[in-house]
């Protein structure tokens, strides 16, 4: 891949390295639309749509913003942007509707047809392989605490890899393993909206399982592809020095971050957070070479980034446990020990703390403590609710300010040595924001969820200019 820097611009203030993969992320549910047509089953989030009150508005996927028929002018849109790079996901539920045997040629044709634009369009496609849209006769099966949904994922991995292997060079398994774990089967705020602690600690280890299946059956097929995984990591800061709130932050450190990164980068999981978990039978889920099945080689790792969370303890006091920044019902097992802290600080349109600096530290962390492994910022992005603006673009100056000061954090990165290699923005296109429906907008791209228009924001034009000039300007 060459340099996107053009002879003729200033040489930016903070430079990325040549080859730096500049892209936006986005993922099948949340765009595609089409949720009937050409031999698509349905997934978790077509049956969790239709629950009333789980989601705003009552709204579903079921038209999102018709990338499926749509795609030509969204990877056109791209290439205008001058993205290098394209993270979407395949929706498991068009290919094989059953999930498993049976393969859904026509719902495959489509990914052919979209990576083929891509490649014309000089775009190189980072297919997802699991972003939440499990099919629903698989959780109907009894979903990821079954065991055997890992076995599945990795036959649906083999099939999609034998189809495009040829042309794809990038692969990502599972996205972020904890939402799809814990808020689908322990706060039970996403598909399949189930709260039932125990089996959302087996659903995960599961989701890694099936990552590691699937990356050793892909990379038996075609060693020279690229593997990896993409996880949501925060920042987690204790809200003083006191020796409670210091245990607080170890503890939703342990279950957000390190119970992934552990077994992904070393081939155990944290024995703090074993303690912690006693009672849940947790262990009995854990079959021997299943670590080293999650522990296997990996290209790349893929990181999430939005927010910081800051943690307080609360020693013996269950009464004012649990309020954490999701719901009532917490996703963090043991956060009856646990408050989650307001720092007044700016938050975005969904009242994530606006925190760049935990980016920086988190690239830093696994570079220093993890085994070396390429990192690529999969996600990273700010929502709101943004009003309709006619015909003008939207001038969301919060949006360039938040993606500058992160890009910055990725620059202090890599000058530190941290292997970065690559940025996607989330998002591409405003989209069904899971739980939240369509009334938060990531887009750098406004939609028009009426007429389907693509209007692109002052958000887009700046994130263009940054990769026409391989980097960021001079500190405004
Ligand atoms: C992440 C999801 C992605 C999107 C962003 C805002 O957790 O992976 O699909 O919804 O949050």
């Amino acid at each position: 891949m060459t340099s996107v820097q053009h002879s003729s611009e200033p040489a930016p203030a903070a430079a990325f390295p040549a080859g730096f993969r500049w892209g936006a992320a986005t993922a099948a549910y949340q765009i595609e639309g089409a949720a009937a047509e050409d031999g698509r089953g349905p997934s978790i989030w077509d049956t969790f749509c239709r629950i009333p009150g789980k989601v705003l508005g009552g709204d579903t996927g079921d038209v999102a913003v018709d990338h499926y028929h749509r795609f030509r002018e969204d990877v056109a849109l791209m290439a205008d942007l001058g993205l290098n790079a394209y993270r979407f996901s395949i929706a498991w539920p068009r290919v094989q509707p059953s999930g498993a045997g049976a393969v859904n040629e026509a719902g495959l044709d489509f990914y052919k047809r979209l990576v083929d634009a891509l490649l014309e369009a000089g775009v190189e496609p980072w297919p997802t392989l699991y972003h939440w849209d499990l099919p629903q006769p698989l959780e109907d099966a009894g979903g990821w605490p079954e065991r055997d949904t890992a076995h599945r994922f990795a036959d649906f991995a083999d099939t999609v890899h034998a189809a495009l292997g040829d042309r794809v060079r990038q692969w990502m398994t599972i996205n972020e393993p904890w939402c799809a774990a814990f808020l689908g089967y322990a706060s039970g705020e996403h598909a399949p909206g189930r709260r039932e602690p125990a089996a959302a600690l087996r659903a995960a280890h599961h989701l890694m399982l099936g990552h590691g299946l699937a990356v050793e059956a892909m990379r038996a097929r075609r060693p020279d592809n690229r593997f990896g995984a993409a996880v949501n990591l925060y920042a987690v800061s204790p809200a003083s020095q006191a020796e409670a709130d210091l245990d607080a932050a170890r503890r939703i450190d342990g279950m957000q971050n390190r119970f992934f990164l552990d077994p992904l980068l070393r081939g155990s999981y944290p024995a703090d957070v074993l303690t912690d978990l006693e009672g849940l039978k947790f262990e009995e889920a854990i079959r021997d070479g299943d670590l080293a099945v999650i522990n296997q080689p990996i290209d790349q790792l893929g990181i999430n980034y939005y927010s910081r969370f800051t943690v307080s303890g609360t020693p013996g006091d269950a009464a004012q446990a649990v309020s954490s920044p999701f719901s009532s019902h917490s996703p963090w097992v043991g956060s009856e020990f646990v408050r989650f802290v307001d720092t007044g600080r700016p938050v975005t349109g969904m009242g994530w703390e606006i925190y760049e600096r935990g980016l920086y530290e988190i690239l830093v962390r696994l570079h220093r403590e993890y085994p070396p492994v390429a990192l690529y910022i999969t996600e990273n992005g700010a929502g709101y609710d943004e009003p309709p603006n006619g015909d003008a673009p939207l001038n969301d100056a919060d949006r360039i300010a938040y993606l500058e000061g992160h890009l910055r954090a990725c620059h202090d990165a890599i000058a530190e040595g941290v292997p970065l290699r690559g940025y996607f923005t989330w998002s591409l296109l405003d989209n069904f924001e899971w739980a939240w429906g369509y009334s938060k907008r990531f887009g750098l791209v406004h939609v028009d969820y009426a007429t389907q228009r693509r209007m692109p924001k002052e958000s887009a034009r700046w994130y263009s200019g940054v990769i026409r000039q391989g980097g960021l300007p001079e500190r405004r």
